[in-house]
């Protein structure tokens, strides 16, 4: 199986001011592709600044992050531009879906750059269908629930058919019932898609299902 992305004795200071907050310490992990991996670690110990990395949202202070064999501080930024378009999904911990949208435009958003003939509209329609929101695609977020808007995200992160899914917390803000059914939607984007997913996770339960668990601890691997 070929490693999808690679970090290499990754490093990840945030400048505060004249303090620096050194929030990965040396991180490697390789994550190969059609896996599905869930990382978890106490709160702080770097899981989302592990996901930005991965997810070439952002770029480390020192070490290497391979993106299917590419070091990603060799990429000019349309190049970056187009791996996170084409490549990547990402489900942030916060969501950031436009609150001037509604649930089918913020599916939508990231195809407005595409140029093919693919019926995205028919493909929102179905993802969000896939979630169990169809009764929902003309609401804006302000006039959703929090799980809602949370499974707007996982609906948008597939719209461009990636490789690979990055879910921070996908099932933080649902309850148990429907964050089972998240989790199952996922595991079959994994299996009968053969998408490689990435989540994090709080829920020991969750990541038990996961064919692998990396466990993260002051910005290192346990
Ligand atoms: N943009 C930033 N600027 C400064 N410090 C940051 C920034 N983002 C994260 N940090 C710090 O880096 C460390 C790791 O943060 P990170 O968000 O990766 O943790 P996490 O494991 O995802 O935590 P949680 O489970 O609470 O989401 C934390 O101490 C955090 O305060
Ligand atoms: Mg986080």
């Amino acid at each position: 199986m070929k490693p999808l992305i690679e970090l290499h004795n990754v490093h990840k200071n945030y400048v505060m001011g004249k303090s620096i907050v050194r929030a990965l310490r040396g991180l490697s992990l390789k994550i190969t592709e059609d896996e599905f991996v869930a990382m978890v670690g106490a709160s702080g110990s770097g899981k989302s600044t592990a996901m930005h990395l991965m997810g070439c949202l952002d770029t480390p202070s020192h070490g290497k992050v391979i993106f299917e064999g590419k070091d990603i501080l060799n990429l000019s930024s349309n190049e970056l531009a187009t791996i996170r378009r084409e490549r990547i999904g990402f489900v942030f911990q916060t969501f950031n879906l436009m609150n001037t949208m509604s649930a089918l435009d913020n599916v939508l958003l990231p195809t407005v750059f595409k140029n093919d003939d693919v019926n995205y509209e028919k493909r929102a329609r179905d993802l969000l269908k896939e979630v169990g929101l169809s009764h929902r695609i003309a609401h804006k977020p302000s006039e959703l629930s929090g799980g809602e808007r949370q499974r707007i995200a996982i609906a948008r992160s597939l719209i461009n058919d990636p490789e690979v899914v990055f879910a921070d917390e996908p099932t933080g803000n649902l309850d148990s019932v429907t964050g089972r059914k998240v989790m199952n939607f996922l595991k079959r984007v994994n299996k009968v898609r053969k998408k490689t997913i990435v989540i994090v996770t709080h829920d020991l339960e969750l990541a038990k299902e996961a064919d692998r668990i990396i466990k993260l601890k002051d910005g290192v691997r346990l």
